[in-house]
């Protein structure tokens, strides 16, 4: 019997040497007493990092949605699968059980049948975060049909070089979204991508915030009238272990964005098992995942491995700050969430406001919080630890990215000692490595490199669609027999790693290595500063020297105090090699929609190239961007 349920420290050990010693028999154990085959496999792992091709369970026959919903009928028909919280509080909030869920799907599985797709056609997901998105997804897998979410907040171009790039057929889309106060016109900018996409062949529409829409006969049709005649028997399509199941886009450093494909079952497995572990998930918790579902975290850790586990999921439609900044705060105490997961820049965000937002509530049904996306600084880690989890939920700083599918480094709640910025301890069967820029890996603690993985995980994606080149030259060409993370990181005197940030935001000042991340967390420390970001310049002398954009709390105090205090703080924590040259306070930092920093806008300003900044149309603030220009120091 394998435990599914780490519960002590010499456990988690004991279980990871095994991980490491016999993988494909630890694995082979979980796969087979945790989840529903039509038909086991042949052949466990597969490999050649080389070429680079991974098979897990290869000959293995399964549908993923038998596994988030069939099998969890008979026990806990009744019990609630999503739990839907509106936009707006003043609107109800939805508890879908796991029998409605598998209805719906079942529904929708059969309104995609009747317009024609087939296993292995690709539609593309244009929604808000409502359950029907969730519902999609799963009808979509119900019949082997390949879903690419793309995130409802991304521009009619954006959108359209995402459905044009994995030629879907259809996309599901909704009239419009509500977003805090504003109401957003979805199917508007579905109709201008579309122009541009001649694969499209039809589009579902959901009606979610019932404004007027113009929609194309032949082409476009109300979601409703379609599900409520539809047949609510869709036998699940048996699927090929190593089938696709869904393509996740994800911005490269240069050039077209990446689709990452996934397959069915290794992801499966090694999603579900996380879920379990990292968040020690028991049957009546109350989980909450506040990532959209158009980024990996909400894929693996809203939909897939909740689900997988029998669990409840909370889906949050809403924003932190709408309709006040205890929003989140009056979610936990109103649904008694027991798993909070959120994104540092949110916690830095909210931290910023008046702590009455957060004590106006009951915040004790937690029990683990997580964090995930970026690295987080100390003190917003803090704050996290003493406003929220008040010292008794441990933190999870979980790594991962869309590329690996699952949490790759974290903490086992209430088993790994945390320590504050670490992401700690690799999660079973993960086997990292440091490598030095000769190529060489760094062997023992208290080293610092680039983070590599050595051998395959179940969850790593198979390829990028259309450009398997790509995908190897990306992750697998840096080092020799090794996927790559395009992350650094260090290893402390206890093994515990440190994800130091993208090592190509590494800066060369005077011939010294300076990582951004660090030098930030430290600016970040000082009391009026909200968040910063650096980026190098030239500089005569140096070669670079370090620009930095600092937004701050409040504006009443000398600003070159604080600028002096500033750097300061960073000839104590880590040299004067690291003071910044360039301090400019901003009113915000331009932001990816997922919450990134864009530091490649930010480089180009500095480097006084701000006539060059390419399609700024995406992000979440364009509008900081003029401004930061404005300001720019000379
Ligand atoms: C990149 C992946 C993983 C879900 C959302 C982002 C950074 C992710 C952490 C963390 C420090 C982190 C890395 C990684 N990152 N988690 N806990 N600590 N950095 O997915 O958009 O594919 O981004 O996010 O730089 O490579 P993604």
């Amino acid at each position: 019997m394998s435990n599914y349920n780490i519960k002590h420290i010499e456990e988690y050990y004991q279980l990871y040497r095994k991980s490491v010693n016999e993988p494909e028999l630890f694995w082979e154990e979980i796969a087979e007493e945790h989840f529903l085959w039509q038909k086991k496999w042949d052949k466990v792992l597969s490999w050649d990092f080389r070429k680079p091709e991974i098979k897990w369970f290869e000959g293995a026959k399964l549908n993923i949605t038998e596994n988030c919903l069939d099998r969890h009928l008979i026990n806990k028909g009744d019990k609630t699968a999503i739990l839907f919280e509106p936009n707006n509080p003043t609107e109800e909030a939805v508890h879908i059980t796991y029998n409605e869920l598998h209805e719906r799907v079942c529904k929708m599985a059969n309104v995609l049948k009747d317009r024609g797709l087939n296993k292995g056609d690709r539609v593309c997901l244009y929604l808000p975060m409502i359950p029907e998105l969730v519902i999609s997804m799963l009808a979509c897998a119900r019949i082997g049909v390949v879903h690419s979410v793309v995130f409802a907040g991304f521009s009619s171009l954006a959108l359209a070089t995402r459905i044009n790039d994995s030629e879907c057929k259809m996309v599901v889309t909704s009239d419009g979204s509500y977003r805090g106060s504003k109401t957003i016109d979805l199917k508007g900018i579905v109709d201008v991508a579309l122009k541009e996409c001649s694969c499209v062949k039809d589009v579902l529409v959901v009606n979610r915030v019932g404004s007027e829409i113009k929609m194309i006969p032949g082409r476009d049709h109300w979601l409703e009238p379609l599900m409520s005649k539809a047949s609510s028997v869709c036998t699940a399509e048996i699927m090929d272990a190593e089938d696709p199941l869904f393509i996740l886009y994800t911005s490269g450093s240069t050039g077209k964005p990446k689709g990452m494909l996934h397959t069915i079952a290794g992801y499966m497995v090694y999603v579900a098992y996380t879920f379990k572990n990292v968040f020690q998930y028991k049957e009546n918790d109350i989980y909450w995942c506040s990532a959209d579902i158009g980024w990996i975290t909400g894929h693996s850790y809203i939909t897939y491995g909740p689900l997988a586990n029998g669990a409840t999921s909370v889906l949050f439609e809403g924003v932190p700050s709408y309709p006040g900044y205890g929003r989140f705060w009056e979610v936990i105490q109103k649904h008694k969430v027991t798993q909070f997961y959120t994104a540092p820049t949110a916690i830095r965000a909210l931290a910023r406001e008046d702590v009455s937002y957060v004590e106006k509530y009951d915040l004790s049904s937690l029990k683990v919080l997580g964090t995930v996306g970026e690295p987080i600084n100390e003190e917003a880690w803090h704050w996290y630890d003493d406003c929220i989890g008040k010292n008794k939920s441990p933190i999870v700083d979980t790594f991962f990215q869309t590329e690996t599918g699952g949490i790759m480094l974290t903490p086992i709640p209430y088993i790994t000692p945390t320590k504050p910025t670490y992401a700690t301890l690799p999660f079973i069967g993960v086997q990292p490595a440091l490598m030095d820029e000769k190529g060489n890996e760094l062997i023992g603690n208290q080293v610092e490199g680039r983070l590599c993985i050595k051998y395959p995980w179940p969850s790593i994606a198979r390829t990028i669609w259309g450009d398997h080149e790509r995908y190897k030259a990306t992750y697998f060409s840096a080092f020799d027999n090794k996927y790559f993370t395009g992350d650094g990181a260090l290893r402390d005197e206890v093994g515990y790693y440190r994800i130091t940030g993208r090592v190509d935001d590494v800066i060369i000042v005077s011939g010294h290595n300076l990582g951004t991340a660090p030098i930030e967390d430290v600016i970040n420390e000082h009391p009026d500063v909200a968040e910063s970001a650096i980026v190098g310049y030239p500089h005569h002398i140096k070669g670079n020297a370090l620009y930095s954009y600092i937004t701050l709390k409040s504006i009443n105090r000398d600003q070159n105090i604080v600028r002096k205090e500033i750097n300061q703080l960073i000839t104590e924590r880590i040299g004067p090699i690291s003071k910044l040259e360039k301090i400019q306070f901003t009113n915000g930092l331009p932001k990816t929609r997922s919450g990134k920093i864009m530091r490649r806008i930010l480089r180009k300003i500095a480097h006084n190239e701000s006539n060059d900044l390419g399609d700024i149309s995406t992000l979440l603030n364009p509008e900081v961007v003029e401004d930061i220009i404005g300001n720019k120091l000379v």
